[in-house]
């Protein structure tokens, strides 16, 4: 190097140091990384080896603050109407791409400054929440009077959804008598009405016999994909709490089925982003319940398809992280 003999020996030592320690370095760069992403190293892992290409950007959106997204009632306006009563109010918002009754607010305000708020004219619910009445739409439309099981339904955001949208019978099940209170809140200021039951639905019980036409299965769930409005989740959740609901998620997955008739609806859901609540158990379902088959539907445009369901990941600006598989009793 330029005739300079030390120089290339300086050079020549850095080089062999640099491949000597080179993973090393890595390591320190990848735990500084993973410090920048303020996750619990399990479930960075975690994330790191279920979505290999999204997990980054997964973690960054947990760390960004959700937006506030309001589910009209439509049986009092239609969206646009309520958008410009919004707009007058000095809320405006933008209309939700997947939730048809959808609105997301570009700045976040109490909710009792939402126009009608009081009068039963909306409620706070994220769009991929929203998204289970669409789903169950195809069952509930054509059948007004159908019998509807919520069985995991408090705090109540997609029971009060899918009495605003169809004209059901709806049994609505928690285990928790605290949270199914709220339940009843919500209802009594929209003005709907479900039988409310404080019942444990991996039991039959409170069952009283008559099959029905379809369920909803909102499953207890890591919550992992919606960290970012409960980002105590970072610090409570243990790893081995996702065997745990894995296996809870089973049992409800099986004492359920019985109780839906031939050619009835289930629609699993949860707002997690772990495969083991998601495809594993829906998959593994699907294989030991020879009578169940996936009807998820493949033609929309939020998600991704993950096996038998849709996997929504929590988006910047956008909707939470959740998973969906509509099953279908032969
Ligand atoms: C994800 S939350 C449901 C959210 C609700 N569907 C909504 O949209 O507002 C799960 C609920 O399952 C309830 N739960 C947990 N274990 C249960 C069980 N064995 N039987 C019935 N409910 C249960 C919890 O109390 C909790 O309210």
């Amino acid at each position: 190097m330029l005739g300079k003999a030390w120089a290339t020996r300086v050079l020549n030592g850095c080089l062999r140091r640099l491949q000597r320690e080179s993973a090393e370095l890595q390591a320190v760069v990848d735990r500084d990384a993973n410090v920048a992403l303020e996750h619990p190293t399990w479930l960075l892992e975690a994330l790191r080896h279920a979505w290999p290409e999204q997990w980054q950007a997964i973690a960054n959106a947990n760390n960004q603050p959700g937006p506030m997204t309001l589910r009209v009632n439509q049986r009092h306006h239609d969206r646009e109407t309520y958008l410009s009563l919004l707009d007058s109010n000095g809320l405006p918002g933008q209309l939700c791409v997947h939730a048809p009754d959808g609105i997301t607010l570009d700045q976040p305000c109490d909710v009792t400054t939402l126009p009608g708020f009081e009068k039963g004219l909306v409620s706070v619910q994220d769009e991929a929440a929203q998204l289970s009445a669409a789903l169950l739409g195809p069952a509930l439309a054509p059948r007004p009077g159908a019998r509807v099981l919520d069985a995991c339904c408090a705090p109540g955001g997609k029971t009060a959804h899918l009495l605003e949208q169809f004209d059901i019978n709806l049994t609505a099940v928690d285990s928790d008598n605290l949270r199914l209170a709220r339940v009843d809140d919500t209802l009594q200021r929209l003005g709907l009405t479900a039988e409310l039951q404080h019942a444990d639905a991996t039991q039959r019980d409170w069952w009283k016999g008559t099959p029905f036409d379809a369920i909803l299965l909102d499953a207890p769930c890591s919550s992992t994909g919606v960290i970012r409005r409960h980002p105590d989740i970072k610090k409570l959740r243990r790893p081995d709490d996702i065997r745990k609901l894995a296996a809870l998620q089973r049992q409800l997955l099986d004492n359920l089925w019985p109780l839906l008739r031939p050619g009835g609806t289930l629609l699993y859901a949860t707002c997690s982003v772990l495969p083991e609540e998601n495809i594993d158990q829906v998959e593994a379902f699907l294989a030991r319940t020879p009578d169940a088959k996936a009807t998820t539907p493949g033609d929309v445009a939020w998600g991704a398809p993950s096996g038998s369901g849709r996997q929504l990941f929590p988006e910047d600006g956008g909707h939470d992280g959740f998973f969906y598989a509509r099953l279908e009793k032969r």
